[in-house]
């Protein structure tokens, strides 16, 4: 069966989120932290290390650094805390990041990448490694290139979202270089990008049959039950070959709407008491939640007005009545 990851999210994946997720909702492998910066300094502030300690279950931290050097003090420090994986950010597009050479930054100059491989793998004790990677800075063709760097080192696995820095996250995910880095690669590969549903998922996995788990970032924001339906599927399909229909009693298609909610809901609602606790005030919590909630309401699309009522409360109070409406 098919891998699937919780894709890194900045500001939103955090851990309170992938806890609450967790008692709530199956499916996935391994959730990914949002990206940890290191530099040469070695001193990581107290917000990063919250994304780490305590030690988090079936969780892969990922660094976002220019240098490779400190990509291994920053492996070996995760594993000495018990991570056996650890993953290096090859595609954030932000403009901040990409010109200090992190992030996709990294795809930019192919030889300052090479040497960044080569620092890391002199080193010795290192946990796995993989990476999360675009298919190249300005131009898809750079993904040949980067393929064959790629292949010259022993990765745990390479994740691939196919678009490249000057994308963002805009047009189609570009399954021809997805293709060229698979084709080459000596270490499993990961698809990324623009799965929504579970015949988006099917659609990829047919497209591709050898690869070794898909990514899903946006997909399980809006729908933090995906990954489960894909299994449930998958599940049902492999032990009732003769009828592949899906028989999912948990989830929205089968138990109804009603049932599905209420995971939502209780999902929700402890999202809010977790983060009232750990948060300043409710301003913050409100403002966390409501940018989760631009994601989220695209699965209520028949409820826009009760959606602009939860994106304009401006107290708990407030806030909790438009969930209501839209969620019960
Ligand atoms: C708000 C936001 C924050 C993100 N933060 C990270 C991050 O910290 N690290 C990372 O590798 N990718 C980050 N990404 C990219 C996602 O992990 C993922 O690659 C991208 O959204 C494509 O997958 P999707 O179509 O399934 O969402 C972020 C994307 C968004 C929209």
């Amino acid at each position: 069966m098919t891998n699937i990851y919780f894709a890194p999210m900045e500001g939103i994946t955090t851990p309170t989120y992938r806890k609450v997720h967790r008692k709530y909702f199956g499916g996935i492998d391994k959730y990914f932290s949002p990206f940890i910066v290191v530099t040469s300094a070695h001193h990581l502030k107290k917000r990063e290390t919250r994304e780490y300690i305590p030690f988090e279950e079936n969780m892969v931290p990922q660094i976002l650094t220019a240098g490779g050097c400190d990509m291994a003090w920053a492996a070996k420090m995760l594993k000495n805390l018990g991570y056996g994986e650890v993953n290096l950010n090859l595609g954030c597009p932000a403009a901040t990041v990409v010109t200090k050479g992190k992030g996709s930054g990294l795809l930019r100059d192919k030889y300052k990448l090479e040497k960044f491989f080569e620092e890391l793998f002199s080193e010795s004790d290192l946990p796995e490694i993989s990476i999360k990677t675009r298919c190249g800075f300005v131009y898809h063709e750079e993904a040949e290139e980067l393929a064959k760097i790629y292949a010259k080192y022993p990765f745990k696995e390479i994740i691939v979202h196919p678009r490249i820095r000057e994308e963002y996250y805009q047009g189609s995910p570009n399954l021809e270089s997805f293709e060229i880095i698979k084709k080459k690669a000596n270490s499993p590969v990961v698809y990324n990008g623009d799965i929504y549903s579970v015949s988006g998922y099917e659609e990829i996995i047919k497209k591709f049959p050898d690869i070794s788990g898909v990514m899903i970032g946006r997909g399980l924001l809006i729908n933090p039950a995906l990954a489960e339906e894909i299994k449930e599927k998958e599940d049902y399909a492999n032990t009732n070959r003769e009828n592949t229909g899906s028989r999912m009693d948990n989830n929205r298609h089968n138990a109804g709407r009603g049932i599905y909610n209420q995971r939502i809901s209780d999902f929700m609602s402890e999202l809010y008491d977790e983060y009232m606790v750990i948060m300043s005030g409710e301003r913050d919590v409100l403002f966390k939640l409501k940018e989760l909630w631009t994601y989220l309401s695209k699965n209520y699309p028949d409820a826009a007005q009760e959606y602009k009522a939860v994106m304009k409360s401006k107290n708990g109070a407030e806030y909790k009545a438009a969930v209501r409406r839209i969620i019960g």
